[in-house]
């Protein structure tokens, strides 16, 4: 299995075999995830939010996305890594979109680029960067970019007429060349019917059980983050962990446990 060659994703959805895809935003983290048999790192523009702290991903900007991919790329050398597009950066022409798709590859060095939503001109911008031979994964459904839009983070695709329109978004994209697409929050159903209908690998995050595969947040699997979606799954508590861990070291500070003899050079006492 060579990870970058985005056919390997393609054989995996015609096998039946599940993808499994993680967030990462710096060098750390990416060391961890490709220790592991994730088979996609994600640089999202989550990162405003978990990161960052920003209140949504809207004001990521494309040197926010370039810094931290890079240090990705430096924990991963070897992993199969996309970059999310952030706000502004597709939407204003495509001499824009051409420039940032190829600065992400070339300064971020990741291996794809991610952008959100499936309208006429979403279209057109996917179509344009794959024409630069940049792999580009298409993103559908509850676009965290749109929220002005949608009102908030609400689930897409509950009225028949919602569905039709994402089921005709996501073979348009496919059509335009994206090479894999990512669902996000929509009923089991609709992410069952799109993965059936659509060629490429469908990636679900609160879009069900039958997607070809599944991504989530580092922090929201992790409990390193505050909300906790319906969609989220903990497997650690880190917030907690890290908590407990400062309080007994500044309690050691306090108390002159720390530092003990063996984190002294030449200790005066031997205790
Ligand atoms: O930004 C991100 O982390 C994402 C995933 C949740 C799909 O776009
Ligand atoms: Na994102």
């Amino acid at each position: 299995n060579n990870k970058t060659d985005i056919a390997v994703f393609k054989e995996m959805k015609h096998h039946q075999e599940k993808i499994c895809m993680l967030t990462a935003y710096d060098y750390a983290m990416a060391k961890c995830v490709s220790a592991t048999s994730v088979d996609i790192i994600l640089v999202g523009d989550s990162l405003g939010m978990v990161v960052l702290g920003y209140e949504d991903t809207l004001q990521v900007t494309l040197e926010n996305m370039i810094y931290h991919c890079s240090a990705v790329r430096r924990g991963a050398p070897d992993s199969f890594i996309i970059a999310d597009m952030p706000y502004l950066s597709f939407h204003l022409s495509e001499k824009q979109t051409r420039q940032n798709a190829g600065k992400l590859i070339v300064q971020g060095k990741v291996n794809a680029v991610k952008l959100e939503g499936g309208s006429k001109s979403r279209i057109d911008a996917i179509k344009a960067i794959v024409d630069m031979e940049i792999p580009v994964c298409a993103h559908l459904g509850l676009t965290p970019q749109s929220i002005r839009k949608f009102g908030g983070y609400k689930v897409q695709g509950k009225k028949p007429v919602e569905q039709e329109e994402l089921l005709k978004q996501a073979e348009e994209v496919a059509k335009a060349g994206a090479f894999m697409l990512v669902l996000e929050g929509i009923p089991e159903l609709l992410g069952k019917e799109i993965t059936e209908t659509v060629s490429i690998p469908t990636i679900g995050i609160g879009a069900g059980r039958f997607t070809d595969g599944q991504v989530l947040v580092y922090h929201d699997l992790l409990g390193y983050s505050d909300l906790q979606p319906k969609y989220v799954k903990r497997y650690a508590d880190l917030n907690n962990n890290i908590i407990e861990a400062v309080e007994n070291f500044s309690q050691e500070v306090k108390n002159g446990v720390f530092p003990a003899p063996e984190n002294i050079y030449y200790p005066l006492i031997q205790q």
